[in-house]
């Protein structure tokens, strides 16, 4: 079964790629309705237009308001799931009530979760604080910044030569392929 995704993105957008790259090589069963993003430099949104991907920039600062404007925006669509590709706001009650939403997390969550806690500053924290393993984590979105219910998770080994950079590196590798694999399942009805 196919499913109909709309994905938000803040930034480079080499998740939404990898949607899109599974998508377009016929191993993922869905289409990408919109690309959302708060940024309207984020080059995710250059990614969505080249392939022909309708796009949408919030134009609200505040959470309500980006709630009520995405609610009114995303009515128009049929929508079965919503993919956080690296997208750094809080999504509203109205939002959270009408549609799943998911986002994948790059750390083994609960650990180097909340508020502040993305990209490389999550690579940073892992390095600092001296794991031998990090990882990825896709889970449900609730109210609060990466508390919900964890869907699925995969270890990164930490090597004593890694930094930041290196870790992240590894660790997209890892989250794209686990959030393809998630989508994957989604689409044959299997969660
Ligand atoms: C991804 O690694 C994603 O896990 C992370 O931002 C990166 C986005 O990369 N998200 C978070 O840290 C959310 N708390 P991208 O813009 O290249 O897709």
């Amino acid at each position: 079964m196919s499913i109909n995704l709309v994905v938000f993105a803040s930034g480079n957008g080499s998740t939404l790629q990898a949607i899109i790259d599974a998508i377009n090589m016929n191993k993922l069963d869905a289409k990408i309705e919109l690309v959302v993003s708060n940024n309207k430099n984020a080059y995710a949104i250059e990614r969505a237009k080249k392939f022909g991907i309708c796009t949408y920039i919030i134009s609200s600062k505040k959470i309500d308001e980006i709630d009520d404007e995405m609610f009114e925006v995303l009515k128009k669509y049929n929508i079965d799931l919503i993919v956080l590709a690296g997208y750094l706001k809080m999504i509203g009650p109205k939002l959270l009530k009408k549609y799943r939403i998911i986002n994948t997390h790059p750390s083994l969550l609960p650990k180097y979760g909340g508020k502040g806690m993305h990209g490389v500053n999550v690579h940073k924290a892992v390095i600092d604080a001296k794991e031998k393993i990090s990882g990825v984590t896709l889970h449900f979105v609730n109210s609060e910044y990466d508390k919900g219910e964890i869907i699925r998770q995969t270890t990164v080994e930490v090597l004593k030569e890694d930094n930041a950079e290196s870790l992240s590196a590894k660790v997209q590798i890892a989250e794209k392929k686990q959030l393809i694999e998630v989508l994957q399942e989604f689409s044959k009805n299997r969660i």
